[in-house]
């Protein structure tokens, strides 16, 4: 690969493409989770509750083994993490109208579920490393007298957590996790999801356990658990097929909760089932490649990479930087470029993008003026790092990113 700097040309100045992989491509399933599913299909047993009992059921063992890996109680695995964050707020007790505190920067998948819940998203800012800010909860809580806090770790962000659970005590919120993007992630030690009464877990193909579609939820609480698990869509005695629930508590419950059709179905329980322990072997190319890149990047004056606090332990599976002293005009035409060599990239505040909450014309909120949050994903860009990247396709990243910076600041000079 030729040198950084001005040696190499850019495909745009009609030089050789030099990016050879997909940096967005998603993490294969294992072949151990393929043949489980492949064989759970040509037994015909698809449907989560066809096993005779838990021990059989791939949806139940996984359960296990995930509360196992998190070191909680329960977990109930959905059709999505939308469904289990969903469940949540149901089990919580949300009512039509009820205001929910939760990010102003998050994917829309977040406010939605409180739309569905029909309750109203409150949002509250974000700071500079994109998670949420303590202050401006306390202001939002004090403010609304929401009870309900729906806190989303967008791109593996953690906030100061010993501050959130400060003002989460205060104000005496409900705390629900959505840990969609914050696999193997600790605060302190302590892993991200364990921290509320419910954490909510993604296995869309982006997220650290990857199965097409799926969710997880975890509670402590038994009567949640138990509520989760009749939520999802288990009907008349076959809540005996998971493990660790209250008999009693399930026959008192049993005909009180509407099932919602949200459960995890057999093959996306078998695409999982290698997965757990694959994590940490994950996380450590990520954590690698990630070391790597800021190595590479961070001292770039157009580029600022805020860090972690540094109780923060990440999963690092994308990275996010800003964009500094460039036009609009420049941080699109950035946008436009780095595609054009091979590696796509988005800027959050910029071209509709999901994640910019004025987008959500859905929900009132979107109209709020957040000036935190809009100058803090208005130049923010964000790249995927899959964990089947090198770190000399690390290096290839960093390289083009300069060229194409370099090339946009010649431009205007
Ligand atoms: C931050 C965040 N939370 C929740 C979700 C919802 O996950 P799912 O697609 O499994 O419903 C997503 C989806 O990408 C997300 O990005």
């Amino acid at each position: 690969m030729e040198s950084i700097g001005n040696s190499r040309k850019l495909v745009i100045e009609g030089g050789q493409r030099i990016v050879d992989f997909d940096n967005k491509a998603f993490k294969p399933i294992p072949q151990a989770g393929i043949d489980l599913a492949v064989q759970a299909m040509n037994a015909g047993v698809m449907y989560r509750y066809q096993p005779k009992n838990k021990e059989t059921s791939l949806t139940a063992t996984l359960e296990h083994n995930f509360s196992k890996y998190m070191g909680v109680k329960h977990t109930v695995g959905t059709n999505s993490c939308g469904s289990a964050m969903f469940i949540a707020l149901n089990i919580v007790g949300i009512q039509p109208g009820d205001k929910v505190l939760t990010n102003a920067f998050t994917f829309h998948a977040v406010p939605s579920v409180i739309q569905h819940a029909r309750g109203e998203p409150v949002l509250v800012e974000s700071n500079r490393e994109w998670a949420m800010d303590p202050d401006d909860l306390d202001k939002k809580a004090t403010e609304t007298g929401a009870k309900i806090l729906l806190m989303s770790y967008m791109r593996g962000h953690v906030p100061d957590m010993d501050a959130i659970m400060a003002v989460v005590e205060k104000h005496n919120l409900i705390l629900i996790e959505d840990c969609a993007h914050a696999y193997a992630t600790l605060w302190n030690g302590q892993l991200l999801g364990t921290f509320g009464e419910i954490g909510c877990f993604s296995t869309q193909s982006s997220k650290g356990l990857s199965a097409g579609e799926g969710g997880l939820f975890i509670t402590n609480n038994d009567e949640h658990a138990a509520k989760a698990v009749l939520y999802a869509g288990s009907y008349e005695r076959l809540w005996t097929k998971h493990y660790d629930l209250d008999a009693e508590l399930m026959d008192r419950l049993q005909n009180q909760i509407p099932g919602y059709s949200m459960r995890m179905q057999e093959v996306t329980a078998a695409m999982l089932t290698p997965q757990i322990e694959r994590l940490a072997t994950i996380k450590k190319i990520h954590v690698e490649n990630w070391d790597l890149l800021y190595s590479l990047l961070s001292h770039h004056p157009h580029i600022e990479i805020p860090k972690p606090l540094q109780q923060v332990d990440s999963f690092c599976d994308t990275m996010q930087f800003h964009l500094v002293d460039l036009s609009r005009e420049q941080a699109d035409s950035f946008i436009d470029l780095m595609k054009q060599e091979g590696i796509p990239m988005q800027i959050f505040g910029a071209r509709r993008n999901a994640r910019d909450y004025r987008q959500w014309e859905y929900i009132q909120a979107h109209q709020d003026e957040l000036v935190d949050t809009i100058a803090n994903i208005e130049f923010a860009c964000d790249l995927s790092m899959q964990p089947h990247l090198t770190q000399e396709n690390i290096r290839t990243m960093a390289t083009v990113i300069e060229d194409v910076l370099r090339y946009i600041t010649d431009q205007e000079a």
